[in-house]
Order: structure tokens, then C-alpha cells, then sequence
């Protein structure tokens, strides 16, 4: 195990973190850990061009050619890409899926296949893009579950509790990488002069006093009582089910899951997306178990939190397909709990 007290005046770069975690694995080859700088590297220049986002206006709107008669690709796409095309022939991977793409990706002809599988959601809150408003990448890492061959979509649709590592980026005010595989969380700042990721914020826990609840209340009308009964309790208005009042908390929403998420993580609190009552598209919430909730579950567990869909953790559900979503209720595992307890009482008593 990685030593608790590393030392905070040393720099360690992420390549030198991972590396050092891995070794404490006897059985480690290296993979996992080139496969994470990987990913790191994808981060980065999905960074750089999330950061130039609004000068495609200038050099070409999406979906039209820049003035170089190149075409402008969205950027959704382009990490998409991005990503896929930093992976695909190094050897370390059996499949990958993506947000963007209904199927499983397959390794591209004539390159070795092997032994990780790895789900992604290139840009996740891409509706901010246009607003320069923070987004993320988020990733998930299984072992491949089939014998040989190409992966298959059973390589995909594991367990979170399967999860070998996960974690996403940030790309705001600074870009920051935080990742787990399974030796508590660890968050990395990009320096972008030297263009390294840097540790910043390791064995991250989430504070046990939570400051906010992040939710988008816009949607209120929808909910059932249970989840409007819970915001109301995290807003102090409602009386806990023993009788008591909590304090209220403060709402936070960018609408950026990775970026809400991130400051719970760090400040303490609770993010949901709970099923929509009357918007058929999201009767089972709006964000993917697969390649959204479970990775960011495992972060949370590995942090100190939990996560739900209302009545089970995240990271014991089977997803039965690669899109599949799911309500999400993520963060303080006193919070989490509470809104089990409140949709335990009032949304699924017998009617
Ligand atoms: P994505 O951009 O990958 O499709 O994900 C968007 C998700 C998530 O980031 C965010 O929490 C949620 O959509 C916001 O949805 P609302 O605009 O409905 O609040
Ligand atoms: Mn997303
Ligand atoms: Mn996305």
C-alpha cells in the first residue's frame, strides 16, 4: 500500500503516483499503469482543445469547414476520437465503449488485443460547452471477462464493483485528473507549462459536513413526493423522519455532472439526478450506470461516500445494456442514505 504519509514537498508527477501504486501490486505488469498515462495524455489534449472551444467560431463553426477546408468536428466528437485513437493500438485493451457510439468499439484491425476493457463518456456535460462553463471526461477500467479474441459486450456491461480503476477529468478553471484504483482517491492538477499532471490532492475524502446538495430543481414538478420531500429536508424545511430539522444546506448546480460532482467530492454533499416522473425518456433518471454513475460510485465509495439509485449501490447493479440509465443519488453516505430512507417511505408504501 502506497505509504499514507508521502511526502507533500516532493512533486510527483501522475506517471511516478501510478507507477509507485502499482508496484504494490506483486503481480503488476505495467499495463494498468501505461493505461492510465494513456488516458492522462487523452486528457490533456482534449484540455487544450476544450480550452480553445470558443475559437472555433472564429476558425469555423461546427459542422462547417474552418479556413483551412479542414471540417470543424464538435467537440463531443473530438474527444470521442481522441480518446479511441490514443488506445486503440497500444495493446493494453480487448474493447472500448463509448458514449457516443451506440456499439462497443473493437480494437482496430491488425493491432494486439488485451487484457483492460474501457468504458468512456468523452465530454460529459457538453450541453455548458457553449457557455465556457466546466465539463468533463469520465472513464471506467474492467478486466476483460471473455477468454480471447476480440472483447465483447459482456466485457462491457460489469459490475461497478468489478471496476479495476476509474476517475475522470476536469476541465475548468484548471484541468485536474482524479482517479482510484481501489488505494483511495487521488487528484492531480495539470501545470500547463510543462504540460504535467501534478499531484495536488491525494487520499481525497469527502468532508463529513456537507455544505451542498446539487440537484436541477428546475425540474422540481416531476419529481415524486419522496425526492421533493428529501430536498426540502436538505433545505431545513422538512422535518427528518425521527422529527428532527437539519440545517440547511447550500444548492449548487452547473449542470456538468463531473464538475458538480467534484465539488461535492472535495466540499461535501450530495449530487442527484433522480427518474423523472413525467418525461418518458427519463423515467430511470438521466445519467448512464455504465460509463457515469459507476465509475464516479467507485471514486465515491473509495472516498468515503456512497452512492444509489434510490434503494441499491450503484456499484452492485448489472447494467443489461451499454447506454442503460439510472436514477443517481451520489456523496456523503449520511445524505445518500437519507434519500433512500424518504423514498423508502413515501414513494414505495403500497398505494
Ligand atoms: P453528457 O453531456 O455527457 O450528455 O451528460 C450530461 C449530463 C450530466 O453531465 C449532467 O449532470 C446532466 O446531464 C445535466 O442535465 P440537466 O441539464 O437535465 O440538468
Ligand atoms: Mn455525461
Ligand atoms: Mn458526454
Amino acid at each position: 500500500m502506497l505509504k499514507q504519509s508521502i511526502d507533500q514537498d516532493k512533486i510527483m508527477t501522475i506517471e511516478r503516483h501510478i507507477f509507485d501504486e502499482q508496484q504494490s501490486h506483486p503481480e503488476a505488469t505495467g499495463v494498468l499503469t501505461s493505461l492510465l498515462y494513456d488516458i492522462a495524455l487523452a486528457g490533456k489534449v482534449i484540455a487544450s482543445q476544450t480550452s480553445r472551444g470558443g475559437l472555433a467560431e472564429i476558425l469555423g463553426k461546427t459542422g462547417t469547414t474552418n479556413i483551412q477546408g479542414e471540417e470543424v468536428m464538435k467537440l463531443d466528437d473530438l474527444a470521442d476520437r481522441m480518446i479511441y485513437r490514443l488506445n486503440d493500438h497500444t495493446g493494453r485493451l480487448a474493447v472500448m465503449a463509448s458514449e457516443e457510439r451506440e456499439d462497443i468499439l473493437p480494437v482496430s484491425p491488425g493491432y494486439p488485443l488485451g487484457k483492460y476493457v474501457l468504458l468512456y463518456d468523452p465530454l460529459d456535460g457538453s450541453s455548458n460547452i457553449d457557455y465556457n462553463v466546466s465539463i468533463g471526461t469520465i472513464f471506467a477500467i474492467y478486466n476483460r471477462k471473455s477468454e480471447g479474441g476480440p472483447g465483447t459486450l459482456e466485457d462491457c456491461l460489469q459490475k461497478g464493483r468489478s471496476l479495476v480503476a476509474s476517475g475522470y477529468l476536469v476541465y475548468g478553471a484548471s484541468t485536474m485528473l482524479v482517479y482510484t484504483s481501489g488505494m483511495g482517491v487521488h487528484g492531480f492538477t495539470l501545470d500547463p507549462i510543462v504540460g504535467e499532471f501534478l499531484l495536488t490532492h491525494p487520499y481525497i475524502r469527502i468532508p463529513e459536513v456537507p455544505k451542498y446538495y446539487s440537484v436541477n430543481q428546475g425540474y422540481e414538478r416531476y419529481w415524486s413526493e419522496g425526492i421533493s420531500r428529501f430536498t426540502k429536508y436538505l433545505q431545513g424545511d422538512e422535518a427528518d423522519l425521527d422529527g428532527t430539522f437539519r440545517k440547511g444546506l447550500s444548492l449548487r448546480y452547473i449542470g456538468s455532472m463531473v464538475a458538480d460532482f467534484h465539488r461535492n467530492l472535495l466540499g461535501g454533499g450530495v449530487f442527484y439526478y433522480p427518474a423523472d416522473s413525467k418525461d418518458p425518456r427519463y423515467t430511470s433518471g438521466k445519467l448512464r450506470l455504465a460509463y457515469e454513475s459507476a465509475p464516479m460510485a467507485f471514486i465515491t465509495e473509495q472516498a468515503g461516500g456512497t452512492s444509489s439509485n434510490g434503494s441499491q449501490n450503484i456499484l452492485d447493479l448489472q447494467p443489461d445494456s451499454l447506454h442503460q440509465r439510472t436514477p443517481l443519488f451520489i456523496g456523503n453516505r449520511e445524505l445518500v442514505e437519507k434519500a433512500e430512507a424518504f423514498i423508502r417511505k413515501y414513494d414505495k408504501q403500497e398505494k
